[in-house]
């Protein structure tokens, strides 16, 4: 796949690292992408840097991993082009209030055009690094309200050495956002079905 990588940060570089040893031809930016010359040189030939809008242009599925202040803006500066692209937000907004929305729902209301599906960002790219590729594998959360996001992200999963678990609809992102109970633990793949169970069943 092409992946769009909109953030150059910590966790960006290190997901677009990643999805070019799986195999990914990968387009990064951040509001500097003349700035990322020693990173594009890490990813090599299958790694380059774009305009955010470019990025979004040439992505199949775009990492979306700015900070949460920058959301909005990395949003607008992407403009039309995430229309009908699945998006896989890794942010963490400040914690939701009781009964409020969700990260991912703000997203989708900021870009109601964008296929918007929650996934990678639970963990610090510190915990992703030890754990990638290694069994038991690290249960990923994933929470969408649409099928073709949840099937793209569960793929791009996968290629990481991760796997991929369904938490829920875009309304239960906010249980693995900052202040829920799934941000900050690392579940092994076979005891995901039981911690999902547990966390729904608390807060349902
Ligand atoms: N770090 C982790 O381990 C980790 C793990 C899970 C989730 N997350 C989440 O992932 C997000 C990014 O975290 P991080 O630690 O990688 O942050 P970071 O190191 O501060 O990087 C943020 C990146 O976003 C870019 N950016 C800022 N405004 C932008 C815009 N308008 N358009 C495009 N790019 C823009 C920045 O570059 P410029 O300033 O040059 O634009 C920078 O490359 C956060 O929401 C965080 O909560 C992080």
């Amino acid at each position: 796949m092409h992946i769009g990588v909109i953030g150059a940060g910590k966790l960006g570089a290190t997901l677009a690292e990643w999805c070019v040893e799986s195999g990914h031809d990968v387009a990064i930016t951040s509001r500097h992408p003349e700035r990322l010359d020693s990173l594009v040189e890490r990813l090599g030939e299958h790694g380059m840097a774009m305009p955010v809008d470019e990025t979004a242009k040439y992505a199949d599925a775009v990492l979306f991993a700015p900070g949460w202040p920058a959301a909005r803006e990395a949003i607008d500066m992407a403009g039309k082009a995430l229309t009908g692209k699945v998006v896989i937000d890794a942010t963490n907004p400040p914690a939701a209030a009781p009964g409020g929305v969700s990260g991912l729902e703000t997203l989708m209301s900021w870009a109601p055009e964008a296929h918007w599906v929650k996934a990678f960002n639970t963990l610090p790219a510190s915990v992703l690094t030890r754990r990638r590729g290694h069994d038991p594998l690290l249960a990923e959360f994933v929470c969408t309200d649409l099928v073709d996001a949840r099937l793209t992200a569960s793929k791009l999963i996968r290629d990481l050495g991760f796997a991929p678990v369904f938490a829920g609809r875009a309304d239960t992102a906010k249980y693995v956002e900052t202040g829920g109970p799934l941000q900050m633990t690392e579940v092994d793949v076979q005891d995901a079905t039981e911690v999902l169970a547990g966390v729904l069943g608390d807060y349902v």
